[in-house]
């Protein structure tokens, strides 16, 4: 799944995975069990591979300055100008950066490739939301993707990942099937890794069980860098 795959995708405005409603283990872990509101400016959450989520617009209402990456330009406009926020746009690196301050916190979206950012981009992110990138990756770049994360954050930044499970014979991704054993095999090293709760959704998806599925696991992981 390379970038212009999903440059394509968002021109052709496949992208089914895009959600409508705020993750739910984003609003429990971050809000009901998340830091007290009045000191949440001090976490700064980031969010690879964003799409035009709206967890980012959840994480900035909710007092938590986001930072994400996105390879597309076409998601990032959207994403502003679906939720009507004004950004600016400026050249950094070799990258477009979008930034909002209309909302309680700055939301900042890097658009170009995860794989390009370097370690100081990262360097005030205190936490990490992977909801359908790691699993939006094929098993060959999944790797990748997870030393890239690896060599991006220093000790004690955590992550709060949430797989998908399924017979893999059943559907070709993205998103792809991530056994508890690859997030094993694929974070051990270089993570401490915490099993939060895990939940069967093969029935509130219904746009993966009209793609042949019909058994899937949701599970929420929190990873810190050792
Ligand atoms: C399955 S979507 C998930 C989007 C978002 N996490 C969400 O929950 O809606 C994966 C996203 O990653 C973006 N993407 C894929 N490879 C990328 C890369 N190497 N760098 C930056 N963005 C990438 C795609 O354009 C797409 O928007």
């Amino acid at each position: 799944m390379e970038i212009d795959f999903w440059v394509e995708r968002w021109n052709s405005n496949k992208i089914g995975f895009h959600q409508t409603r705020i993750n739910q283990y984003l609003v429990y872990f971050y809000g009901e069990k998340g830091p007290p509101a009045d000191q949440r400016e001090k976490f700064k959450v980031f969010v690879p591979l964003c799409g035009k989520s709206k967890d980012m617009l959840w994480l900035s209402q909710n007092g938590y300055k986001v930072f994400a990456v996105e390879c597309s330009d076409r998601a990032v406009k959207d994403f502003f100008e679906d939720n009507a926020l004004n950004y600016k746009h400026a050249k950094k690196d070799h990258h477009g950066l979008y930034q909002s301050s209309d909302l309680p916190s700055m939301i900042e979206i890097v658009q170009g490739d995860f794989f390009s950012l370097q370690k100081k981009d990262l360097d005030d992110v205190t936490d990490i939301f992977d909801r359908a990138s790691l699993v939006a990756l094929p098993v060959g770049m999944r790797k990748n993707y997870v030393n890239k994360m690896a060599e991006l954050q220093k000790s004690g930044q955590r992550t709060l990942l949430v797989t998908l499970t399924f017979d893999p014979s059943e559907m070709n991704g993205p998103p792809f099937s991530v056994t508890e054993e690859e997030v094993h095999e694929l974070y051990a090293t270089d993570f401490s890794i915490e099993k939060l709760c895990f939940k069967d959704v093969i029935n509130e998806e219904t746009g993966l069980r009209n793609r042949g599925l019909t058994a899937l696991i949701e599970t929420v992981y929190k990873l810190v860098r050792k």
